[in-house]
């Protein structure tokens, strides 16, 4: 008889098209994999990451921001959802809203979030255009945990760079960014599982 611990639940926050919950779900897929997604909540109703989660027999909820009086309330509710199904850490996946600090207080060292650029250089939107716009001649990919600065600000916890080219559009750095943050993010999510990442002050390091 083999025994089995619980592997650790995982909830994300998607706004899009969800490339990056795809590389999750993927992951979940593999039974020796550490951690499964077991809930996706968007703020919006149709985006594609709905479909992704409902497609990998994932629950699937539409969060609609308009029900609630202010960003806080959202927020309390996205938290109320996550606890409810047992969530051990929660993943922003081209989630696209800022998140009030009574969201990041509750998740404190439990969240993440995945950016299109080598923090802390580009924060906030279209990280990709500030690159080719700066003329940078590396840009990649962070995963970072989320913590109550404004944006993007949390403890770095991996980065992959790739070379900015000559004739890059903001497509096709995109691309290329992607193919890293497909390959980051479920293997920051693996060391968390399986308990490899210390954080001391901005520095995380694991074993
Ligand atoms: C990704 O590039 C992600 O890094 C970015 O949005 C995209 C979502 O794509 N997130 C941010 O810019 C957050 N500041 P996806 O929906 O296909 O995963």
């Amino acid at each position: 008889m083999t025994l089995r611990t619980e592997r650790l639940r995982v909830g994300v926050l998607a706004s899009g098209r969800g490339s990056n919950l795809q590389a999750l779900l993927d992951a979940s897929g593999r039974p020796e994999y550490p951690a499964e997604v077991v809930i996706v909540i968007s703020d919006r109703e149709r985006a594609a990451a709905l479909d992704r989660a409902r497609a990998a027999g994932v629950e699937a909820l539409f969060v609609n921001p308009k029900d609630f009086a202010d960003r806080e309330a959202f927020d309390l509710a996205l938290v109320a959802e996550f606890t409810a199904r047992r969530v051990g850490l929660v993943c922003n996946a081209g989630f696209m809203r800022i998140l009030s600090s009574a969201y990041t207080r509750a998740f404190s060292g439990r969240a993440m979030n995945i950016h299109p650029s080598l923090l802390p250089a580009f924060p906030g939107l279209h990280a990709q255009r500030q690159a080719l716009d700066y003329g940078a001649k590396v840009a990649g990919a962070t995963v970072h945990f989320v913590d109550e600065g404004p944006v993007d600000t949390g403890p770095i916890i991996l980065q992959a760079s790739v070379p900015v080219l000559p004739n890059d559009t903001e497509e096709t750095l995109s691309a290329r960014i992607l193919v890293e943050e497909h390959r980051l993010y479920p293997q920051a999510v693996r060391l968390f599982a399986e308990g490899r990442l210390s954080v001391e002050g901005r520095r995380v390091t694991w074993q």
